[in-house]
């Protein structure tokens, strides 16, 4: 069933900005690139680095993973590098009332 969360106000997380979400035992990193608010899962898909310590690059919308150098695209959760070769979940997220809220199923 779709689970609609609060995360924190929009102006909680500005650009450049990213935080760690723990829902129902799930990590999601939530991170602002250049004004548009993305989520996936913390967990790199190559060694289950943590994402949300990596490096954001806002033109690329990007994160890299700290723990081998992995590159991900933030809008699709599909790793654009190795040694990351499979996708992390990506969830829906949704401004409402300049809150920021996600989809989790
Ligand atoms: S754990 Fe992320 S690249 Fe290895």
């Amino acid at each position: 069933m779709t689970e609609i969360v609060d995360i924190c106000a929009l102006r909680d997380l500005q650009p450049g900005e990213m935080r760690l979400v723990e829902q129902d035992g799930l990590e999601i990193g939530v991170f602002n690139c250049a004004g548009t608010v993305y989520a996936i899962e913390d967990r790199c898909s190559h060694d289950d680095g943590p994402l949300v310590e990596g490096i954001l690059d806002q033109q690329a919308c990007t994160i890299e993973c700290p723990r081998h150098g992995a590159l991900f695209d933030l809008k699709t959760g599909k790793p654009l590098t190795l040694p990351a070769y499979q996708p992390v979940d990506t969830f829906p997220v949704i401004i409402d009332n300049d809150m920021i809220k996600l989809e989790v199923e």
